[in-house]
């Protein structure tokens, strides 16, 4: 069955809010409180939608309206369901993470290639569609993740990801759920009222941007806790900060913190302490004492990603360039460094009329997600030989016992990694077993049928694939 789980962060507004909403720039981290949206096959035409945590579904059922109209696509049959690890309650953004998350599988399960920042631009007209306000900057969160510099207008300009890594933050929830539309329509009507007064406090609240963001390159988190407060100052002129705010906020300085403030909409919601590694259980304790509820959670992460059902810390074989063993390093380390080249093995299965059998990949491999590609393709596991792997693997992916004949090893350079592949090829007419969460489906093609839809582009063959068809001459 046909399946794509894709997660979404949540966000903490680090500097700037309500100033954001009038093209100053703010900066602004994603957190690791993410939200799961499963898009499966469903029975029938009808979509279905699963979403207990997200407040409404309207989030979802826009993004799939708003998907259809950019992308010419009518979408049908689909089971949606949302999973999150974090409360909506905390506002860490939890309707624009699910509206992130939802474009993002939308896109994955009806393989239409979406950029990043396509991905934002859509997802951010759903979000204003729906709510009707806001600066986007939780949507950037959601979809690009890490720390960084937001401007309504020109979306994420400066990344300090790297920047960020240092920085210690406590986060506490004041008990009180905010209604963020709400207060920033309140601001607007203060802002029609008293003019001069608020584009003044939101001329100084960018000062406090623009110091803060070369704290955070400085690594200077004392300076930088220092702005918060006067950021902090500055909420509480423009009316949003509460009683219950302020006093967490103030305890939280006096246990040790550098500085501390309201994040977000205000109005309740959350406070962030920004300290030094050896305050934070002081600070934590002391937010606590004035009624706060401390919230675990850790900034600078990644942003949205499609789920993947390989196991990253598997063991493979590095090998130098004669194939001798050097070390074992895991999975993610050989996807990520084209320096380690590891074993792996393929298989080319052959029917008795001549026609060759491709997979088309599942949507959750971490490599080549959709593509098709030869029947069969591994890695070698440690401890494990060229032909033990090759075995398992046909079993596994095909639910095969074929004997392959070893045809060559040859190593072959990825974009993202490098492997020496070991070759096989065998004869079999099925039937075939394939795995349901490694293969989409398996198909014989001949070699006029495989030209055609190259040619025409109607299917994405990997590399390797198209190089070993070649080797063998199909191609
Ligand atoms: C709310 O989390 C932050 C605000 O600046 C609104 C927004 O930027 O959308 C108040």
């Amino acid at each position: 069955m046909k399946k794509v789980s894709v997660t979404a962060p949540g966000k903490l507004m680090l500097m700037g809010e309500h100033a954001v909403v009038y093209g100053y720039p703010c900066i602004v981290t994603a957190v690791n409180q993410c939200l799961k949206v499963t898009i499966s096959e469903n029975k029938d035409e009808r979509i279905e939608i699963v979403a207990p945590q997200v407040k409404d579904t309207r989030f979802v059922e826009a993004s799939i309206k708003y998907f259809e109209e950019k992308l010419d696509i009518k979408v049908t049959g689909i089971c949606v369901t949302t999973d999150s690890t974090f409360s909506g309650i905390f506002g860490f953004g939890s309707s624009s993470a699910v509206t992130v998350a939802m474009l993002k599988a939308l896109s994955v399960y009806f393989e239409r290639d979406v950029s990043n920042d396509e991905l934002f631009l859509l997802a951010y007209k759903v979000v204003l569609a729906v709510q009707g306000v806001g600066s986007g900057f939780d949507v950037a969160a959601a979809v690009y993740g890490g720390t960084f510099v937001y401007d309504k207008d020109q979306g994420r300009i400066r990344d300090l990801t790297d920047a960020s890594k240092g920085m210690q933050l406590v986060v506490g929830y004041s008990g009180v759920k905010a209604n963020t539309v709400k207060i920033v329509q309140e601001v607007a009507k203060q802002k029609e009222v008293e003019h001069e007064k608020i584009t003044q406090i939101f001329s100084e609240i960018k000062q406090l941007v623009d110091a803060g963001e070369k704290c955070i390159c400085a690594s200077d988190w004392q300076a930088l806790g220092a702005l918060f407060s006067k950021n902090q100052y500055l909420l509480v002129q423009l009316s949003v900060s509460t009683q219950k705010l302020d006093a967490m906020v103030a305890t939280a300085t006096h246990a040790g913190a550098y500085g501390a403030k309201l994040s977000g909409a205000g109005g309740g919601d959350c406070m962030i302490a920004l300290t030094g590694a050896e305050h934070v259980l002081t600070v934590a304790k002391a937010i606590e004492k004035v009624g706060g509820e401390i919230v675990q959670a850790k900034t600078n992460c990644p942003g949205v990603r499609v789920e993947t059902t390989d196991d990253q810390k598997e063991l493979f074989i590095i090998v130098d360039k004669d194939d001798k063993i050097l070390e074992y390093r895991s999975r993610y380390d050989c996807h990520h460094d084209k320096s380690l080249m590891h074993r792996s093995v393929s298989l080319l299965v052959f029917h008795t009329d001549g026609r060759v059998l491709l997979q088309k990949r599942s949507m959750t491999k971490d490599t080549h997600p959709g593509y098709w590609t030869t029947a069969v393709g591994g890695h070698v596991t440690k401890g494990e030989t060229y032909d033990q792997a090759i075995v398992r693997e046909t079993r596994e992916e095909l639910g095969i016992g074929v004997i392959p004949v070893k045809h060559s090893v040859f190593s072959y350079a990825y974009p993202i990694e490098t492997e020496m592949e070991c070759m096989y090829t065998a004869v079999y007419d099925g039937p075939f077993h394939p795995s349901a969460e490694e293969i989409e489906r398996v198909e014989f093609f001949t070699k006029k049928q495989l030209e055609d839809a190259l040619k025409h582009g109607h299917m994405q063959l990997t590399e390797l694939a198209l190089y070993e068809l070649r080797k063998v001459k199909f191609l």
